[in-house]
């Protein structure tokens, strides 16, 4: 059955989304409601995690919620066969940082995506079964759901429901499922929802069977109902006929980690985000540290001057990432010292204003010892803010769908550093410190973060993006605070990006022209890259009003009341 899908894309500050259908439903760009919000890549996402807030739930309950429809509406990067990070601030100030990263399988080892010559074999890490981590979703949310208020049979209603029954889908999620075809049909050993004869268009119904009895067995049985029995069985029949390596006992034994979140100070403010196995709330940390003593706001937004030292402090934090970071529980990390205020000052020393510093010239810090992805923000009316980033890695992560569990696994072995040296699918290089070893964790740059004044959440903000998704934030955050832009133009606003190798800005195509010239005369290479990151940002002013901004790079919608 066909059914009409109405996309209105809403540029001004209006009522509520009304509450909508799977089958008629809005993309809303910019709200500002009296009371709560979220944003996500989906407007039936978003819909469903402002439903739970309307029952009664709180921002965390709400970001179960989201999750789980994204799940389903989103399968691009929407998961349960992924992992992610939930960082949250609770009224009265307690913090939180969820890792739900996924892990390397205990069969897994430092060289399996090389061959006999010791050459990497990029599709094996990329695509189909051997590129999938053991899953850590599911475990998340229930980790999560410790610090919310209604039943999770509650909270999975909807994305069952999706599921079940049906969306219809956008012109960006017909593209995708059809650019991905090939891949589906090469790589599955059972048919799946995601393939049809003719190709998607908008407004056609996706009805993901499997999926609604895989998520059904969560809602009865909790995290067991995926990570044992059924589930699991299938998970691991699935590897069986396709070559993959995660067992039973790899899905069982998967924890969720409680880890401190990473705090700091900018500028008067309390940044609070994701600490390792995430890069980056480490890397906002050295980016901000690093442009703190420069008068960006004096010298203004864009301009040639401001955008120099940003790129600057992302080609040395960039650069400390590829050598230093990975998975505490595997390796020992100076992270004291890669974020000392003395350190990031030295760092700056060798900029040279009006001169692009070559990446060759910049090493990582040497210390004695010591696309696809998908963002939510969650605000609701108690003052508890939710900051959820979670991924497949890349789009539609690698393509195996489990037969008759209807969900799709991650390429998240991709992100570790399979080759010292050798880039990954971002151009991202690694060391030693992010190899793959059984059970670690593979180094992400997953950002979400929430931004406190005065004891109140000001910012709540992240974004999918692979390598750039700490450029974005660090971005977002001035932008928001410094350049003092008002919410839209802070997400909505080109961005630059620099990751230390390869050694070029990478801009988005209404970057201004004349800076872009001015940097290239300093020597910078500057390349033209397609519109990258989908930031969902909610701002709350001081006086209390309350703004949600769904980028405008994608489907990203925000609700609230
Ligand atoms: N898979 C992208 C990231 O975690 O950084």
């Amino acid at each position: 059955m066909r059914f009409c899908l109405s996309i209105a894309l809403l540029f001004c500050a209006g009522p509520a989304l009304a509450q909508s259908s799977p089958y008629r439903y809005e993309i809303t760009k910019y709200i500002t409601p009296a009371k709560c919000a979220v944003v996500s890549a989906h407007p039936l996402a978003s819909e469903a995690g402002v439903q739970v807030l309307r029952q009664g739930g709180n921002a965390v309950d709400a970001a179960i919620a989201t999750q789980l429809a994204l799940a389903v509406v989103y399968p691009e990067a929407g998961n349960i066969g992924g992992g992610g990070f939930l960082v949250a601030r609770l009224r009265g100030g307690k913090t939180i940082a969820i890792d739900y990263r996924e892990m390397a399988p205990q069969k897994a080892s430092r060289d399996m995506y090389l061959d006999a010559n010791g050459a990497v074999q990029t599709e094996k890490s990329l695509a189909g079964h051997l590129a999938a981590g053991v899953p850590g979703t599911v475990a998340g949310l229930f980790a999560s759901h410790k610090h919310a208020k209604l039943p999770f049979a509650r909270l999975i209603a909807p994305a069952i429901q999706l599921a079940a029954e049906g969306y219809v889908i956008t012109a960006a999620e017909a593209a995708g499922l059809n650019r991905r075809k090939d891949d589906f049909i090469r790589i599955n050993t059972k048919p799946t929802a995601f393939v049809k004869e003719t190709p998607w268009k908008a407004g056609d119904t996706l009805v993901q069977k499997d999926l609604a009895r895989t998520l059904e067995l969560i809602a009865q049985k909790g995290a067991a109902g995926f990570y044992q029995g059924e589930t699991a069985e299938k998970v691991v029949a699935e590897m069986r006929r396709g070559g993959g390596i995660i067992s039973a006992a790899d899905l069982k034994n998967y924890r969720a980690k409680v880890r401190t979140p990473l705090q700091f100070k900018f500028r008067g403010y309390d940044v609070i985000s994701m600490p390792l196995p995430s890069s980056g709330g480490i890397g906002i940390r050295q980016m901000l540290g690093m442009v703190e003593p420069y008068p960006l706001e004096q010298w203004g937004f864009h301009s040639t001057r401001s955008v120099q030292v940003m790129i600057e402090a992302e080609r040395r934090a960039y650069a400390d990432r590829a050598q230093h970071l990975g998975d505490v529980d595997f390796v020992s990390v100076p992270i004291a010292s890669l974020t000392h205020p003395a350190y990031l000052k030295k760092r700056m020393q060798t900029f040279t204003p009006g001169q692009a510093t070559p990446s060759e010239k910049i090493k990582a810090g040497q210390f004695p010892e010591s696309m696809q992805t998908t963002h939510l923000s969650v605000f609701d009316a108690e003052g508890n803010a939710v900051s959820v980033t979670t991924t497949l890695n890349g789009g539609y992560g690698s393509r195996v769908v489990v037969g008759g569990a209807g969900f799709l696994l991650n390429n998240e072995m991709d992100d570790f550093s399979v080759k010292p040296g050798s880039p990954n699918m971002y151009g991202l290089i690694g060391a030693e410190a992010n190899a793959i070893r059984p059970g670690k964790r593979m180094l992400s740059s997953m950002t979400p973060t929430i931004v406190v004044k005065n004891n109140k959440p000001v910012l709540i903000t992240g974004t999918p993006g692979g390598s750039t998704i700490i450029t974005s934030v660090f971005q977002t955050i001035l932008n928001a605070l410094v350049f003092d832009l008002d919410a839209k133009t802070t997400v909505f606003a080109p961005k630059f990006h620099h990751q230390w190798l390869p050694d070029e800005v990478r801009i988005e195509k209404d970057f201004p022209d004349s800076t872009r010239m001015a940097l290239e005369k300093m020597g910078y290479k500057m390349v033209v890259g397609t519109p990258w990151s989908r930031t969902e940002l909610i701002k709350i002013h001081p006086d209390g009003k309350i703004e949600a901004v769904g980028d405008k790079r994608g489907d990203d919608s925000a609700a609230g009341y």
